[in-house]
């Protein structure tokens, strides 16, 4: 397969279009950010780590029945995706409080949630992500309400079955984001899920082993990264 011209730059991915219409090449770089872009820099081993770790759990996903755009690893730092119509909205679930519901509630950090949340979030950095509900979204045409039943129904099947793997390793998974797109006018989950996008907290210290890491300083992230994978089992070379 043939790399062409890079088609988009994001803060930590890049993609390419290739010579088959339908693939795209994903770069994952080592560049770190965080606040919507405010925050970024460089940690060695970084898109590595997180092309292996998203590989090892969309293969556990697409084995749950979850339908991905991953198709074949390319090295070490890039993966063939499918080339899907993004819709531009994050997922994020939700089982224990942390980060922003926190300060948008007025609740304290590491309650369990009865039932898991799911909300929506605009894509859009220079807004910083505001939070959206299903109206908008089919108001403004992002998505159609089977979409997002389906969003929903696939994020929470997610849930159950990354919220069992990582508790067998010792984590919890407090929160994750995820985004769709559609491949032939087919739901499927697209971007990446790696400790960049979740939050993780070591079951019997509550340390963060994700990128609250890097947000609040708190040294060793791609270290933290890196423990998570050994203990899941995610093969890093
Ligand atoms: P939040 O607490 O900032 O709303 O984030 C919830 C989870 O979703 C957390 O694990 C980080 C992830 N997330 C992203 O990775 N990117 C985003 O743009 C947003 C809004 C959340």
């Amino acid at each position: 397969m043939e790399k062409k011209q890079e088609l988009y730059r994001g803060k930590a991915k890049s993609v390419f279009a290739t010579d088959d219409p339908n693939r795209l090449i994903m770069l994952f770089r080592d560049d770190t950010s965080a606040f919507d872009g405010q925050k970024i820099e460089q940690l060695a081993r970084k898109g590595k780590t997180n092309n292996k770790f998203n590989y090892f759990i969309m293969k556990k996903l697409e084995a749950a029945g979850v339908p991905t755009q991953i198709e074949e690893m390319l090295n070490d730092n890039e993966i063939v995706v499918k080339k899907l119509d993004m819709v531009p909205v994050e997922c994020v679930v939700r089982n224990v409080t942390a980060g922003s519901i926190c300060r948008r509630l007025g609740v304290e950090q590491g309650m369990d949630l009865k039932v898991p949340t799911f909300e929506f979030f605009l894509k859009n950095d220079a807004l910083h992500d505001p939070m959206v509900n299903d109206s908008h979204i089919i108001a403004f045409g992002w998505g159609t309400q089977e979409q997002i039943d389906e969003m929903k129904a696939l994020s929470l099947k997610i849930n159950d079955v990354l919220k069992k793997m990582f508790d067998d390793a010792g984590f919890i998974l407090v929160d994750y984001k995820l985004e769709f797109g559609l491949f032939n006018g087919k739901l499927v989950l697209g971007d990446e899920f790696s400790p960049d996008g979740c939050r993780l907290w070591d079951k019997v210290t509550r340390e963060s082993f994700d990128k609250d890491r890097f947000r609040k300083d708190l040294g060793n992230v791609i270290e933290g990264y890196e423990e998570v994978a050994r203990r899941i089992g995610c093969p890093l070379d």
